[in-house]
């Protein structure tokens, strides 16, 4: 049904395409009115945030005083927070107990809470707890670390969960510096997006700074057994003692990146720049935490190959932390920028042929995501509208490849050197502040494209669904070799026969990516047999391989599956993996098994979507 109406808009949207394109402004559409924060952060400033919490394990909570310094520039009568689950104590302004109010909950937005301002207020105190189910705390029991001695917090506040652990102002427009002193058990490190420690303290107290403004859902948090081992000057990594050596091994490289991502889009403007790698509960790749990204351990590959995913994060330290999506609907202002922007660094690193594989893999996953969505779904389009939803839905690989294709087709027709100098001046520009789609295209006019939309259709990127015809491909040479191996293979080659010497992970994945599903179960086992598939120790081609296994029975590697899915907790492999099995009867039995013996590891939000498709 969704599909149908789907399939309505489109049809529209191809008859308004020829009629006239330019008509798709951003004044048809919604603007930058920012529909997920309840905050009134429009009339009052939020210049800094003062936390001092404490960190209990015994209750999961977080609970403690957010200080709010403000600016009540407009005599504004009231401030109004983002808050969802949170209980408060007590509330003062300027010193003075006040009496706050909090509306009626919204199911995806939370409540908003409601404090009395006077004209010139400057301070707002708010003692506060965070609830049992606050979104953005995943607590681990010591058994689900690696150290198995510790407990382990770490928080995930992208994209509007920051208000399930501080009450805020939790819009991607809002910017703030913030200060705090965290309180952990005895013995516990504690690390924000923030000037860290390197070295952990006998009296765990610790006390951090930001002094960069930021918005709420860059706010960070992660206490646990941690130690840290330096890289070079200012980089290093963050892990449970027992990975550090391993991942300090696989980010060797890290130091080199930051340099290629400064000499292709000006200074780093953080600071240290630092990768934590957390347990496996981690339900994402990445997240970008200013200063210090949070990372899955699922990339410790032991050979680096999914080492670009820190230049993603990394990346994100341009497009996204220095110059923001003003909106969730701008999302690939975030995420498009630095798919692009990671492929650069990729490209510096690695060169071109390397950086052509990822190109080529991203086209194959935003092919096959619009071929899932259905091509003229509204959700393909990169301006979303995300109006009365929750940003998550917004979570696709449109705003990422869909995204970074578009900025590879404007490079394509303005040429490389040209969309560098533009996008330099970009971040340089609009450092720490927002950004809306409208306003980028207006600036993207005005500074590269000078009106000439012949050559790049911007409007049909943007404000229409699907892949736009021009849209950029690498050369379909350049998985030649193991297309030709696959099909030798395919026409009954024994496997040792293939030249698969100097494949890297991702002719891997691409070998297996285009194999027929299902495979026979006797290719299969000669497959395993000449490769060891089942034992990888690459996440992203034991997540394939898994896949095909599924599909047809090939028992042999279902105890390895078991073993990953009790211990990863990336939704990107966990929901591919668990939508095979309930293919099947026998496959949702198994899913059912083991997502019962085992969603305790995973993150709420990943429990939350996994459960809806498995029961
Ligand atoms: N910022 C995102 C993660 C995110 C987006 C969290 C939206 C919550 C809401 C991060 O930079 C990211 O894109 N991570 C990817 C990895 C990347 C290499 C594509 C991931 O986690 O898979
Ligand atoms: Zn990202």
């Amino acid at each position: 049904m969704r599909y149908v109406i789907y399939a309505g808009i489109f049809l529209m949207t191809v008859a308004c395409n020829q009629r006239k394109s330019s008509q798709y402004t951003e004044t048809a559409h919604p603007g930058a009115k920012d529909l997920h924060t309840q905050s009134n952060a429009d009339s009052v400033s939020m210049e800094h945030l003062h936390l001092d919490i404490r960190v209990d394990f015994s209750s999961q909570t977080i609970s403690g005083l957010a200080a709010w310094t403000i600016s009540n520039n407009t005599g504004a009568a009231e401030l109004r927070l983002d808050t969802r689950e949170l209980s408060i104590d007590s509330i003062t302004v300027d010193g003075k107990k006040v009496t706050h109010r909090f509306d009626v909950a919204d199911s995806i937005l939370g409540s908003r809470l409601n404090i009395p301002l006077e004209a010139g207020s400057r301070t707002v105190n708010i003692w506060y707890r965070t609830g049992s189910r606050a979104t953005a705390l995943q607590w681990l029991e010591p058994s689900q670390t690696l150290g198995k001695k510790a407990p382990f917090l770490y928080t995930q506040s992208e994209s509007i969960y920051a208000r399930t652990w501080i009450p805020c102002a939790d819009g991607p427009g809002i910017r703030f510096t913030y200060d705090a002193r965290v309180t952990v058990p005895e013995g516990l490190m504690a690390l924000m997006s923030a000037v860290n420690v390197q070295q952990r303290n006998d009296s765990g107290i610790y006390h951090f700074n930001m002094e960069q403004p930021v918005p709420a859902y860059l706010m960070a948090l992660a206490v646990g057994d941690i130690a840290f081992k330096a890289i070079d000057p200012r980089t290093g990594v963050y892990a449970e003692p027992a990975m550090l050596d391993k991942a300090h091994h696989e980010f060797a490289e890290v130091g080199g990146m930051v340099n290629a991502a400064e000499a292709l889009y000006g200074p780093y403007r953080w600071g240290r720049y630092d990768v934590l790698v957390l347990p496996p509960g981690f339900p994402l790749g990445g997240m970008e935490n200013p200063r210090l990204t949070f990372a899955t351990p699922t990339i410790i590959a032991g050979d680096r190959s999914l080492v670009s995913l820190i230049a993603h994060e990394l990346a994100h330290s341009w497009s996204g932390n220095l110059v923001t999506n003003a909106t969730w609907d701008d999302f690939w202002l975030n995420e498009g920028f630095t798919v692009y922007f990671e492929r650069r660094i990729m490209e510096a690193m690695m060169g071109k042929d390397y950086a052509d594989m990822l190109w080529e893999l991203g086209y194959q996953d935003l092919d096959a995501t619009v071929t899932e969505m259905g091509a003229g779904n509204r959700d393909t389009w990169l301006k979303l509208d995300l109006r009365g939803r929750d940003p998550d839905e917004g979570l696709t690989d449109i705003a990422y490849e869909k995204g970074a294709h578009f900025l590879r087709r404007i490079e394509e027709t303005a040429g490389r050197a040209k969309l560098d100098t533009f996008l330099r001046r970009y971040f340089d520009e609009h450092a720490f502040q927002t950004m809306s789609t409208g306003q980028f295209l207006q600036y993207l006019d005005a500074k590269l494209l000078n009106g000439d939309t012949t050559k790049v259709d911007v409007n049909a990127w943007v404000y229409g669904p699907g892949i736009p015809e021009d849209c950029p491909r690498a050369s379909q040479q350049l998985f030649g070799k193991v297309d030709e191996a696959r099909e030798r293979f395919l026409k009954g080659a024994e496997p040792a026969t293939l030249e698969v010497d100097k494949w890297t992970s991702h002719e891997w994945l691409h070998f297996l990516r285009k194999m027929p599903v299902p495979l026979a179960i006797d290719q299969m086992a000669s497959l395993d047999k000449a490769f060891r598939l089942t034992q990888t120790g690459n996440s992203e081609v034991a997540d394939r391989w898994f896949i095909m296994a599924v599909a047809v029975k090939y028992q042999p590697a279902y105890p390895a599956i078991e073993k990953f899915l009790s211990q990863v907790g990336r939704r990107k492999f966990l929901t591919p993996l668990y939508s095979e099995m309930m293919k099947t009867p026998e496959g949702r039995e198994m899913a059912k098994r083991i997502y019962e013996k085992y969603k305790q590891n995973y993150h709420p939000l990943a429990q939350e979507s996994l459960g809806k498709l498995i029961n």
